[in-house]
């Protein structure tokens, strides 16, 4: 590892990509690109959080991220736990409050939270000691998968400044949308948002994006196709008329494609429902898709984070048998 190895990042959680500077951003960046090549070796594994242990806490489901987490604590050296919701006390009736209060009291070293509702992450984090990672809330923020996104745009391309990234589909649903607007506006790409009215949020705008109804007009000569699932699961009553009229306006395929830049790169967050937002056969086109790379990055974005949280004062493990009273660790944020 280099030298940027030895320095701790300005904040003890990460519960967004609101509050981070480019050089947050870019100081993750330059460590998960150390990660990927170590991940690309035989023997993965470091001992750097030896001794630590880790709970990776899911109130909803999850593949990519719930996995990558688990992966990136182990290749750390970190022990880690595994918790849902469904096999918690939570089923008992026990509350968010309490059963941080509960976890807090065995000590973790990091706690990685997905919630259903926005806002629950950062609630959490006031009752914990340890660093707390947002895996994703609600509708408000997902940042270490704007990060991986980040980090595979910027390794196919080089860099992030410039670059015009639509993302399509359901915004008005997706913490994706939210942390990856937040996250290229403030490296510099320019963002579009195409969707239909009823998938936006209102002022889109002054999120900082440019805002189309129509994808043939929002894909001309971008460089990034990022595609969001529509989120059943999150919608009161009916968003779209039918998935096969969405599919006709707003599913990428070869034909809409064609609008953007002839290298655009494709991008999904997954799960993908293929036939709904994107052709099944673009979805793989290797010579366009990143979306398997993109799940790649995802591990070793998580292994930087949580290699640098672990540098925050307070998360160090203590040095000897004789290290005085805890040093509490400083205020949550961003
Ligand atoms: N992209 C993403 O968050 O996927 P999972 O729901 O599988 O974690």
């Amino acid at each position: 590892m280099s030298d940027i190895s030895s320095s701790a990042p300005p904040f003890r959680h990460l519960l967004g990509i609101e509050g981070l500077s480019p050089s947050d951003i870019s100081e993750i960046l330059d460590l998960s690109d150390e990660y990927v090549a170590q991940n690309r070796q035989v023997d993965k594994k470091r001992s750097i959080l030896g001794g630590r242990a880790q709970i990776n806490l899911f109130f909803e489901t999850s593949t990519r991220t719930q996995t990558s987490f688990e992966l990136a604590g182990k290749r750390l050296g970190a022990d880690v736990i595994n918790m849902t919701a469904t096999a918690s006390a939570i089923k008992k009736g026990e509350t968010l409050i309490d059963t941080a209060a509960t976890l807090n009291a065995m000590h973790p070293d990091a706690l990685v939270v997905r919630h259903p509702h926005s806002g629950a992450v950062a609630l959490l984090s006031q009752k914990m000691d340890c660093s707390v990672i947002n895996a994703g809330d609600g509708s408000h923020e997902h940042p270490t998968q704007a990060l991986l996104d980040a980090l595979t745009i910027r390794r196919r391309l080089g860099q992030l400044h410039g670059l015009t990234v639509a993302i399509c589909g359901d915004i008005l649903h997706s913490r994706v949308a939210r942390s990856n607007i937040m996250l290229l506006n403030i490296m510099g790409a320019h963002v579009r948002a195409i969707a239909p009215p009823t998938l936006l949020p209102v002022a889109m705008e002054r999120m900082g994006v440019e805002v189309f109804h129509d994808m043939t007009q929002g894909l001309e000569d971008v460089d990034i196709v990022m595609m969001l699932r529509l989120q059943n699961e999150r919608m009161r009553g009916a968003f779209v008329p039918s998935t096969r009229e969405y599919y006709h306006f707003f599913g990428l395929d070869r034909e809409k494609l064609a609008k953007a830049k002839p290298e655009a790169l494709i991008m999904h967050p997954g799960p993908m429902n293929r036939g709904v937002e994107i052709d099944s056969e673009l979805a793989d086109d290797i010579n366009r898709s990143v979306i398997r790379e993109q799940v790649e990055m995802g591990v070793a974005v998580r292994m930087a984070v949580l290699d640098l949280l672990s540098r925050r004062p307070g998360n160090q493990p203590p040095v000897g048998p004789d290290t005085g009273p805890e040093t509490g660790p400083e205020g949550a944020q961003p």
